[in-house]
């Protein structure tokens, strides 16, 4: 396995697999690896010649009260996961290689599906989000790349992106990986006490309960949501950001349900937001 800092040098190495007819599997990531990125590295594998995984913590997507600083950083347990795992390259650029200028104009993607749920509670989230996956787009020169389902709404404005701006890059979704218990794999679970890691298993309770509800034939989400909302407020360390019932093409609110929906939530725990979803 290689590990490549350098944004020329691994360049050129993409190129010359490309020139090599090599069909290159792209796995992006701010590091602190879980079973997640691990299944999501195992696809890649399984369905390309080649592997490249980059770690890099992207400044750009974080709003200036958020965690950039103390995101878990742990460079040495990635690159032996990486390594575990057959990967071929890790691109591990610096902040001033990614960003020589610092932060000058980004990719945006302008459309509704980046004002609303995450986008409306982390404003420049997804500009941040897409400007750093355009450049690794751009330097890698990925066949195909592949994004976890927890970030449901993130995976469809990088299909955007890639739509809009003519990027030759299949996106993969992935399912979400579960801890036993339910809890979503995150790199932000590892901010959680012991007591939070316990209260934070109401996302997925909270979840479940609604596709039981919705599987009883249960169609309105003005009902469905405050009984997601009392399950979760039973939860003393837990506070609601949002929580919504919306089309899975769009993410556009459904009130009446009658085909495939997503319910998607964000709830901090003390104080780590986490994000979860679940197609129904
Ligand atoms: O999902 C993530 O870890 C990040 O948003 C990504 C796609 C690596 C961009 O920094």
């Amino acid at each position: 396995m290689e590990v490549i800092e350098d944004i020329t040098l691994m360049k050129n190495c993409c190129r010359k697999k490309k020139l090599e007819k090599k069909k290159i599997g792209f796995v992006a990531t701010m590091g602190a690896l879980h079973e997640g990125h691990l299944s999501l590295i195992e696809r890649a594998r399984e369905s390309s010649d080649f592997v490249v995984v980059s770690i890099f913590v992207n400044p750009t997507q974080f709003g200036p009260e958020e965690d950039f600083k103390s995101y878990p950083r742990n460079l040495t347990m990635d690159l032996k996961l990486c390594q575990e795992q057959a990967v071929d390259v890790v691109f591990v650029p610096s902040e001033e290689k990614m960003y020589p200028e610092g932060f000058p104009p980004r990719v945006e993607v302008k459309d509704r599906l980046t004002e609303i749920l995450e986008g409306a509670s982390r404003p420049n989230h997804f500009g941040g989000v897409v400007t750093v996956v355009a450049k690794l787009f751009n330097i890698i020169l990925p066949d195909v790349s592949y994004f976890g389902e927890k970030d449901y709404q993130q995976a469809l404005v990088i299909k955007k992106m890639v739509k809009d701006l003519h990027m030759d890059v299949e996106i993969v979704l992935s399912p979400t990986v579960r801890e036993k218990d339910g809890l979503a794999c995150s790199s932000r679970n590892k901010y959680l006490t012991l007591e939070e890691r316990k209260a934070a298993k109401v996302l997925f309770k909270s979840l479940l309960a609604a596709k039981a509800a919705i599987e009883e034939g249960e169609k309105e989400s003005y009902r469905i949501i405050p009984s997601m909302e009392r399950l979760i407020k039973e939860e003393k360390l837990a506070k609601i950001d949002y929580i919504a019932i919306v089309d899975p093409e769009n993410l556009e609110k459904v009130e009446k349900i009658k085909d495939k929906v997503l319910i998607a939530l964000a709830v901090k725990i003390g104080k780590t937001r986490l994000i979860d979803n679940m197609l129904i």
